[in-house]
């Protein structure tokens, strides 16, 4: 079975072929046009996405060695994410399924994350514990199996990666965040400012990064002209230490109170060298398997999306051609199919 996918919902027009349990090819073409503006701007993602899906299609097939008459079905992420942005992957798609007389389905995006590992670990399977970091949702999920989720906890507020591209904004880094978070933080001490870990009462599993994200800007102001390059250095260090403290304990806990073996962590910020580094050590202290993805398989890619297409076609399901954008899309439940 080869499966041709399309991610569209950010800001990467992504597309990949994956053929039986090999991905042939994983194309992932980034739009530089939002650096300047700091953040994505959700009009130029959706023309960017229109120039670039065709020829990211061509080569996501002319790497895999084969022919759109030779794709079995079609995937497409259809939520959550930029509505303009998603129905730009929707509607060539379709176009693509409805041309080749091909079955179409729908994935959710989310899902997508807390499959990633399994393309480089095709042994792994539920049940296990998925923390996703991304731009957009920060989620720790009990997965049972495939199609039933049960989120344990959220952000009540802003989502890791949005910490981390709001911290830089603060601190004058450039656009996207989390690397250039990342990369001051290397020359600096996690541990010379005590930035707040924000506890939600009676919410164990719950996370909030918006007083952490005031507090830098409020120690930042405070140092104003006598910062120099190694308070910056330090107070990214200490921010991304704050971060980890956040996520990971939780983690620990969570294998512990369901008797997991098995977590991965997906999404954007788990490209994060340090926080990989934390999560990696307390499955050495805790006891469970960490399975983080490479780098490409962290942020939006296609190849997730396939993967997810596969269980989902094996199951017998697939989408019907009056398939919808969802961009408010959740994980609880409702599936991508209409
Ligand atoms: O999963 P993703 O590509 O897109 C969403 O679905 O949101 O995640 C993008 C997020 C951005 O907020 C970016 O700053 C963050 O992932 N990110 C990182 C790193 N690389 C990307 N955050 C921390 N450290 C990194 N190395
Ligand atoms: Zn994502």
């Amino acid at each position: 079975m080869k499966i041709l996918a399309l991610e569209t919902s950010c800001d990467e027009t992504a597309a990949a072929v994956l053929d039986g349990t090999r991905l042939r090819a994983n194309v992932i073409a980034s739009q530089d046009i939002h650096i300047v503006y700091g953040g994505v701007v959700p009009e130029l993602a959706s023309r960017a996405h229109m120039q670039k899906v065709s020829q990211v299609v061509r080569r996501a097939l002319d790497e895999a060695g084969t022919t759109l008459a030779e794709i079995d079905a079609f995937a497409v992420t259809c939520g959550p994410g930029l509505a303009g942005s998603l129905l730009v992957g929707l509607s060539f798609a379709k176009g693509l399924a409805l041309s080749q007389r091909k079955p179409l389905i729908g994935i959710n995006h989310l899902e997508g994350h807390l499959f990633s590992a399994t393309l480089e670990h095709p042994h792994l399977e539920p049940p296990f514990l998925a923390l996703i970091v991304s731009g957009g949702h920060t989620l720790l999920v009990l997965v049972h199996d495939v199609a039933r989720y049960e989120i344990l906890g959220q952000t009540i507020d802003d989502a890791a990666g949005e910490a981390f591209d709001k911290v830089a904004k603060i601190l004058g880094l450039p656009y996207p965040g989390g690397p250039s978070v990342q990369k001051a933080a290397e020359q600096g001490d996690p541990l010379a400012e005590s930035f707040p870990v924000a506890k939600i009462k009676g919410r164990p599993y719950d996370f909030s990064f918006s007083g952490l994200k005031t507090a830098v800007l409020y120690r930042w102001r405070a140092l104003a002209e006598s910062a120099q390059e190694q308070s910056l250095a330090d107070i990214a260090a200490s921010f991304q230490h704050a971060v980890i403290q956040a996520l990971v304990p939780k983690i620990s806990r969570a294998v512990k109170k369901h008797g997991l073996g098995s977590v991965v962590i997906a999404g954007g910020v788990a490209r994060n060298s340090a926080l990989r580094a934390a999560v990696l050590e307390a499955g050495q202290r805790d006891g469970f398997e960490a399975y983080i993805p490479a780098g490409e398989f962290c942020t939006d890619n296609a190849a997730m999306i396939a993967q997810v297409a596969a269980l989902r076609l094996a199951r017998g399901e697939q989408s019907d051609f009056s398939l919808v954008a969802r961009p408010q899309m959740d994980l609880a439940g409702e599936r991508a199919r209409k």
